[in-house]
């Protein structure tokens, strides 16, 4: 089944395609403190929701870049929906090419959720904070092993240990690199089953409405099987949290 098909059916009820509830993401923008006109920029933006909500909240201006066709559609059909229209273009384009190509450094730029764009969290700071000015954000949404994971688990979701460090290792990567870390905000179980939970209604719902469609069964045992891990393994295991450096 196509990946971007797989992502837009079992996204379907999502507003924010990431374990965090948006009263967390609203308390993350109002930290934000931007001023108008200042330029931002979201990578792996999705549906858009992040960046359209700070550019309302600042009335900042700048790009959203994603990879699915699917999701810059619903960013740009959201997009037309909002009044006044935000000041934010989306781009349909691949992430790291984006930030490779443009030689503009912005007063903010996002990433929640997609680190394997770069690699891995520390090397998606790198990059970003390349892109930032001097005391510009960078905001990053990344997993985190809340206790060490078993083989099964990491055989199930097909990661393996490196691929994800501890809470506390996550904003230390960054300390690391010379940002300074300002705050983090965890994702809650409730976040997670909210986020996992949707997933498996968005896909049965589609399998009841498209019967004929012939990738169902694959969507359907993908979205289940992953589900399983989720209950079996990954609720108890995997943590979210998004973290909030400035780079001076
Ligand atoms: C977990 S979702 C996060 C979406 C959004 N940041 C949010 O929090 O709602 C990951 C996003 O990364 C996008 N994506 C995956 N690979 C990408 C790439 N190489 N370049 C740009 N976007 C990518 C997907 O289409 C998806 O929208």
């Amino acid at each position: 089944m196509e990946r971007w098909k797989f992502f837009d059916i079992t996204h379907r009820e999502h507003v924010f395609c990431n374990p965090i509830s948006e009263e967390k993401i609203n308390h993350i923008i109002g930290l934000l403190h931007l001023q108008p006109g200042q330029r931002v920029l979201d990578l792996a933006t999705g549906k858009g929701e992040f960046v359209l909500r700070l550019a309302e909240k600042y009335k900042v201006a700048g790009y959203a870049v994603d990879l699915s066709p699917y999701f810059i559609e619903d960013a740009n059909k959201k997009f037309s929906q909002r009044s006044p229209q935000p000041n934010i273009q989306f781009v349909l384009e691949e992430g790291k090419a984006f930030v490779e190509r443009t030689t503009e450094k912005f007063d903010l730029v996002s990433c929640l959720g997609a680190s394997w764009i770069f690699g891995n969290h520390e090397k998606t700071l790198a990059a970003l904070s390349e892109r930032v000015v001097p005391g510009g954000w960078i905001v990053v949404g990344e997993p985190y092993w809340r206790i060490s994971p078993p083989r099964d688990y990491l055989e199930a979701i097909g990661e393996p240990v490196e691929q994800f460090a501890t809470h506390y290792e996550n904003m230390k990567i960054g300390e690391r690199l010379g940002l300074t870390s300002f705050y983090s905000v965890c994702s809650s179980q409730d976040d997670w089953d909210v986020y996992e939970g949707l997933q498996v209604y968005a896909a049965e719902s589609y399998a009841a409405s498209n019967p004929e469609d012939p990738d169902l069964e694959n969507l359907l045992e993908r979205v289940r099987n992953a589900h399983d891990a989720y209950l079996r393994w990954g609720r108890d295991i995997l943590g979210w949290a998004v973290y909030i450096f400035r780079r001076f």
